[in-house]
């Protein structure tokens, strides 16, 4: 019998502050440094962002929305086997102990399963999806819970307009399972390390001290230009892997970073507007969480449907880029 993995639960959680693109303008405003909200709206689709308070982590964005795709699995959660977290900002600067970890202390989750972080930036949440179908498919792990969980207001320069405005904080999880029937159709991942330096948090740690800057950079238009370009071939190539056409797919739930990247990656694909689901509006780029959040939306809202086919795709720094493809 052929094993499949397959998504019973999602989950997102967003940290009660909410900032509006107004708010944000006025607070630059009062640094010297001008934006406004017609152009981070026109530019990238974006009319808010939530942001944590001090002290609250990652891995406490990922429990929350953890409980609420646990919950919705039906699974008890000590039936979880895996946790992956997808985080370009874990609770501790080296990365350990690892979010995941964290995230199953805080879990109450004491059956000694297995706990990992994935680094893949923007496309972590399709890396952590395609490791843990791995991992299901192989009969090494049954329950799987999936977490993409950010802390990005604390790597950004608010001297930064080009990127300061764009990013914000969330958590976004999906419990997956062993299934008899698909499933995750197809995953494809990719990444270029010669393009690194155009999206990066570009501080290495030397002796104990940061050397550099441990705020996040980016070359807006370079990754706008490229990632229209893998964008569009990795949904063609997760398409082609599973045998569906667009025209097949019920929703197609990109990365929420970019309103035009959105349109311009759908029209190319030849599903209509009404098919993409849209949280980058709410909540700015996510980066890791903003998949996963997206999906939860279309979930609980009652569009995204069992048996629905669902495709996602991310990208992101490293440079790294994928697409999952899943019957819901
Ligand atoms: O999550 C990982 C993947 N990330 C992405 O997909 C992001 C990809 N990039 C983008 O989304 C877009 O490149 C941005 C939204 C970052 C920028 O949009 P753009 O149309 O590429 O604008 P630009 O960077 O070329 O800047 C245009 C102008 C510049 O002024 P000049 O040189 O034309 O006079 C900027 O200085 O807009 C200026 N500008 C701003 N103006 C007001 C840059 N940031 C701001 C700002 N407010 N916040």
């Amino acid at each position: 019998m052929t094993l499949f993995s397959k998504i019973i639960g999602t989950g997102a959680y967003l940290p009660p502050k909410r900032v509006t693109n107004q708010e944000l303008t006025q607070q630059l405003a009062e640094k010297g440094i001008e934006t406004s909200d017609e152009w981070i709206r026109s530019r990238s689709g974006i009319g808010a962002r939530h942001y944590v308070e001090p002290g609250v982590m990652s891995s406490d964005l990922a429990a929350e929305a953890a409980k609420r795709a646990i919950e919705m699995s039906g699974l008890p959660a000590d039936a979880i086997d895996l946790i992956i977290v997808a985080s370009s900002t874990p609770d501790f600067f080296g990365g350990f102990p690892s979010t995941a970890c964290i995230v199953q202390r805080k879990l109450g989750i004491a059956n000694e399963c297995a706990c990992v972080d994935v680094q893949a930036v923007c496309s972590g949440f399709v890396y952590a999806v395609s490791v843990a179908d791995s991992f299901i498919k192989s009969g090494a792990h049954k329950n799987v819970l999936v977490i993409g969980a950010e802390v990005f207001s604390r790597i950004l320069n608010f001297e930064d307009r080009g990127t300061c405005v764009l990013f914000g904080d969330g958590a976004g999880a999906v419990v997956m399972t062993a299934s008899s029937e698909p499933g995750v159709l197809s995953t494809v991942l990719h990444a270029d390390g010669r393009l690194g330096d155009i999206l990066c948090g570009p501080g290495p740690v030397q002796n104990g001290v940061l050397q550099g800057s441990a705020f996040l950079y980016m070359d807006g238009p370079a990754v706008f230009k490229h990632a229209v370009v893998v964008l569009e071939k990795v949904a063609h190539e997760a398409l082609d892997k599973a045998g569906m056409q667009a025209s097949e797919l019920d929703w197609f739930v990109p990365h929420q970073a970019n309103i035009r990247i959105m349109n311009s990656s759908a029209k190319k694909l030849g599903v209509p507007s009404d098919k993409v689901i849209v949280t980058v509006d709410q909540h700015g780029n996510t980066s890791a969480a903003s998949i996963p959040m997206a999906l939860d939306h279309g979930v609980r809202d009652g569009r995204i449907k069992p048996g629905h086919n669902v495709l996602m795709e991310g990208v992101g720094g490293g440079f790294t880029w994928g697409a999952v493809l899943v019957r819901m």
